[in-house]
């Protein structure tokens, strides 16, 4: 079987669990291509009969350059899929946001996963958590995932389900709720706008390059549409010259109010006996 695989990743984590996934289905015999969203190409959906989806989780839902892409997918009438999100704490909606887009253009989605990634949010109050993720044991699960997503597709009359690899339904709680009340627009007003300090910048356009939106442009040096970014400070993660500086101040305590770990457990999106730090 042909499947492709298509991942939005900023920081690898994505990658590297994508890649637990896509190397077992190559060692169960089955062709895959695996391409980031700008490596895309329409034509590769025509000769693959599955098609896998992977993203960070942003916000406790899928980040809008995922969801932008879904959105502009040809019909998938007669495909199967499966999602996989990486996530740092709350992983909200993330799976369902995928799947439900994937199901709109026609595809039936039989399988979806979650795992931890490390987070370089820059976010005092959270980065740093789950250092090291994914792991050996999270990959090994990828990998897990991938003999259940052949088996549900060549045996479809096993029931034999496995609850960890049917998390692309939809799930009551705290956080999926709340991700419907936190847009972009609503991102903009809440986090701080990287500002550009001139002196440092050495116009590299690494900047540019790594914003997810194109929200940034060159000329004139350096632009951001603000309407466009999603403040997810890669910008200011990837400048060599920290020519992008952030002010938290109450912003960290808003996150920190939100996503703190004694109540990410408590509602249940971080699993007893999962490690944080
Ligand atoms: C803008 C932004 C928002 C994030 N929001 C969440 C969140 O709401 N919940 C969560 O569990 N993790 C969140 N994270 C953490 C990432 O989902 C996590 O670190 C992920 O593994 C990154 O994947 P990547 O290395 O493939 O980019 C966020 C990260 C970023 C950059």
């Amino acid at each position: 079987m042909n499947v492709l695989m298509v991942i939005f990743s900023q920081t690898g984590n994505t990658v590297k669990f994508a890649e637990s996934i896509s190397n077992s289905f190559s060692s169960q015999g089955h062709n895959v291509y695996l391409v980031t969203l700008n490596q895309f190409k329409p034509e590769l959906l025509s000769s693959c009969q599955l098609i896998g989806v992977g993203s960070p989780c942003f916000n406790s839902q899928a980040p809008t350059p995922a969801k932008i892409f879904l959105r502009g997918l040809p019909l998938l009438k007669g495909k199967q899929a499966f999602v996989f999100a990486t996530s740092g704490g709350a992983p909200g909606k993330v799976l369902f946001d995928m799947s439900l887009l994937l199901r709109r253009k026609g595809a039936d989605v039989i399988a979806g996963l979650h795992t931890r990634g490390e987070v370089a949010y820059p976010a005092p109050a959270l980065k740093g958590r789950f250092p090291g993720r994914p792991n050996q044991e999270d990959l090994r699960i990828g990998a897990a995932f991938a003999h259940y997503i052949m088996k549900k597709i060549l045996h479809p009359a096993n029931d034999d389900l496995i609850r960890e690899f049917e998390s692309h339904k939809f799930a009551w709680n705290f956080y999926s709720l709340m991700a419907y009340l936190i847009t972009d627009g609503v991102i903009r007003l809440l986090m701080p706008k990287p500002n550009h300090l001139a002196q440092r910048c050495q116009k590299h356009g690494i900047c540019q390059i790594n914003c997810p939106m194109a929200a940034i442009t060159l000329k004139p040096y350096p632009s951001v549409n603000q309407s466009r970014c999603i403040r997810c400070f890669r910008c200011v993660n990837t400048c060599p010259e920290l020519a992008r500086l952030l002010q938290w101040g109450w912003a960290d305590w808003l996150i920190a109010l939100v996503y703190n770990v004694p109540m990410e457990r408590i509602l249940g999106a971080i699993k007893p006996g999962d490690t944080v730090y």
